[in-house]
């Protein structure tokens, strides 16, 4: 049995990549998790005791990581601050979690001789023409745009770095947005659905012509899997699910499918800096490790989403009104 390490295990795609490796594997999984504002000790409730278990840390601290960097096989790395129009106001914990704390799980694996996997994102790429007919692919150059995207950029080419300087036993994946069960409300889909839910018109950045490639959690934690056990050491690969959509058709199917007029959402200002579009080519990874995507209706995926909010209020709303309140102070 393989004993994981997996970090920021209580946020959005942690906590879905720890539910489907404890039902699909046999895997021990701990967590380390600071429980910052983005993660929820709720996401991992009724989890086998016997396979997992929960430690309240920060990643930048070495005295945490390295004990129990000792006690894994191998670390999955997911935590950091991840939402980018924080980071446009706020980016000093960007630096901390995820330079900082990359640095300190890379040293402590490095130390130890532990495989390692670096969870990133295609947002390192920067940004599409609407019309290019090329996608992302790993040999694109990183042109991060934000604070938070460049600070993923920084800690991916750490990772590359130890690779090749010490030898680190390291994977790493960039993959594009994920949609499913736990987003925080700060995120743009549960965002749209809970301001539904609440009698509030859904808030469009801009014209809303944005695309990003939405893949469902569940398939990106399939991938991650996938690439811990097959992957080759050294090699980045991408993750996505073909799943281009523009930003006003997410809104007008989340709007359709609660029951309300397709047109009644607001426009609202636009984020600065704002990345047109992402497009994931996986071609690397389907032919080379033959994995595939399962969730390939993103209708019947986003319906299944929006069920989970309805059924789960309490999970969300304790956050939903300081959310709002801070957008409001910014005009979105
Ligand atoms: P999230 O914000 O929902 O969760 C982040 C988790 O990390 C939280 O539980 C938080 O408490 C924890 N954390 C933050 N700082 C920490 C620290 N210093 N020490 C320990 N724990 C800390 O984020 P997410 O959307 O689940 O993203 C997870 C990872 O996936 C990130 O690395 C992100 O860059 C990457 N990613 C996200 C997406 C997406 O669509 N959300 C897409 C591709 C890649
Ligand atoms: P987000 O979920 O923040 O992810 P990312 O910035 O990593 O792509 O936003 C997804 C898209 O939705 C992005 O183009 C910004 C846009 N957006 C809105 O139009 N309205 C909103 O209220 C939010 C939060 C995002």
């Amino acid at each position: 049995m393989q004993r994981l390490l997996v970090t920021g295990g209580a946020g959005f795609i942690g906590s879905n990549f720890v539910h489907y490796a404890l039902d699909n594997t046999d895997y021990h999984v701990t967590v380390l998790d600071k429980l910052t504002y983005a993660g929820n000790r709720a996401s991992l409730e009724g989890l086998p005791a016997d396979r997992f278990a929960f430690v309240q840390g920060d990643i930048a601290d070495p005295a945490t990581v390295e004990p129990l960097v000792a006690e894994a096989d191998a670390v999955v790395h997911y935590a950091a601050e991840s939402h980018n129009d924080n980071s446009l106001h706020d980016p000093r914990p960007f630096l901390d979690t995820n330079i900082i704390g990359t640095y300190t799980l890379i040293e402590a694996a490095r130390k130890q001789g532990k495989r390692f996997h670096h969870i990133s994102t295609d947002e390192v790429y920067g940004d599409l023409e609407l019309d290019d007919p090329e996608r992302f692919t790993e040999q694109t150059p990183y042109n991060p745009s934000s604070p938070y995207s460049s600070t993923k950029a920084g800690s991916d080419l750490l990772v590359r770095a130890w690779v090749r300087s010490f030898g680190l036993q390291a994977t790493i994946s960039n993959c594009s947005n994920n949609y499913g069960p736990y987003q925080h409300v700060e995120k743009f889909i549960p965002r749209q659905i809970t301001n539904v839910i609440d009698g509030v018109r859904p808030k469009l950045y801009g014209k809303g012509e944005n695309v990003r490639d939405w893949i469902h959690a569940n398939d990106h934690s399939s991938a991650v899997l996938t690439i811990l056990e097959k992957g080759a050491i050294g090699e980045t690969y991408l993750i996505g699910a073909d799943g281009e959509k523009n930003n006003k058709d997410v809104v007008e199917l989340i709007l359709t499918e609660m029951g309300q007029a397709a047109d009644a959402y607001d426009h609202v200002v636009d984020r600065a800096g704002h990345d047109l579009r992402y497009a994931i080519d996986s071609t690397k990874l389907r032919t080379e490790l033959g994995w595939k995507p399962e969730y390939s209706d993103f209708e019947a995926g986003l319906a299944a989403t929006i069920q989970w909010y309805r059924e789960n209020e309490a999970w969300w709303r304790p956050q939903k009104a300081a959310t709002e309140a801070k957008y409001k102070e910014l005009g979105q």
